[in-house]
């Protein structure tokens, strides 16, 4: 049973450990989904915490997770990026995949950027292209918020009009067509995979609104919600899931896509954290 005096005190010791380490407040915080660890190259690095040196920290089981904090400047901000993320489908628990979001805004973290790899089901996407999200859909099945709220943390009824801030997405629309990198933008489903889905699966998310599915993100979104965050979201489309004409993919070819595409995700977070 989730005992809310032990998050809140486990929070707290992952917090301090931290803080010990940091040389100024990181008003910025970055998830790096899936393949897409590559924005931390152009970060100038200051601090590297391995997952396991953090109380409480989950350490990711997914190989292309590397599973560490990565903290220092990048575009003159100074941020903190979580390089590796958890999943639910690694046996986790909502409040354990959440956790770093709970110690990234205790560590006065008040925006978020989040990327994950996904499948494009809007059938106007291509492989390789990146969506902005602007909605979801929370097909997990439970919600991190389960549980006794902490009403010091956020609301026991936290509203959800507007997960991902139109301001950010403004901002990330204005960079895309200064930098001439095309972008689309919709709704973001998550389901909890490992298995990928089939074709009358896709058909079905499909006509729920979705444009695209992945495995991640939003219990993050909505405990950042929770604590107040400004988020923004955007998926690397790494796969084409078009019932009609559904080809097999692996894990190694959305990773591959991933890796591909990061260079475009790169620049459009670097210069959307360079104009907050
Ligand atoms: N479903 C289908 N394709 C994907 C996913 C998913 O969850 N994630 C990345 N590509």
């Amino acid at each position: 049973m989730f005992d809310p005096e032990s998050y809140r005190r486990e929070i707290e010791e992952a917090v301090s450990v931290i803080r010990e380490q940091l040389s100024a407040n990181p008003g910025i915080g970055i998830i790096l989904g899936t393949g897409l660890g590559g924005l931390v190259d152009e970060m100038e690095i200051e601090k590297e915490i391995p997952y396991q040196q953090i109380p409480h920290f989950p350490v990711s089981t997914v190989e292309s997770h590397s599973g560490k904090l990565i903290i220092g400047y990048l575009a003159g901000k100074y941020v903190i990026a979580m390089q590796g993320r958890f999943h639910y489908y690694e046996g986790y628990s909502m409040q354990q995949i959440t956790f770093p979001v709970r110690v990234m805004r205790r560590l006065g973290v008040q925006r978020l950027l989040i990327s994950n790899a996904a499948g494009g089901m809007n059938p106007q996407f291509r492989k390789g292209d990146l969506m902005l999200i602007s909605d979801h859909i929370n097909l997990l099945g439970t919600n991190p918020l389960i549980g006794q709220n902490l009403d010091e943390l956020g609301p026991r009824f936290p509203d959800m009009s507007e997960p991902y801030a139109e301001r950010l997405i403004d901002l990330a629309e204005e960079v895309a067509l200064q930098q001439q990198i095309k972008v689309q933008k919709g709704v973001f489903i998550a389901v909890t995979g490992p298995s990928l889905e089939t074709r009358a699966e896709y058909r079905f998310l499909r006509a729920t609104g979705a444009d695209a599915v992945g495995m991640s993100t939003v219990p993050e979104v909505i405990v950042g919600v929770h604590m107040g965050m400004e988020i923004l979201g955007i998926s690397v489309i790494t796969d084409e899931c078009f019932p009609d004409a559904l080809k097999a993919v692996n894990v190694e070819e959305i990773i591959a896509t991933a890796n591909k595409t990061q260079p475009k995700l790169t620049t459009i977070m670097r210069e959307v954290i360079r104009k907050l």
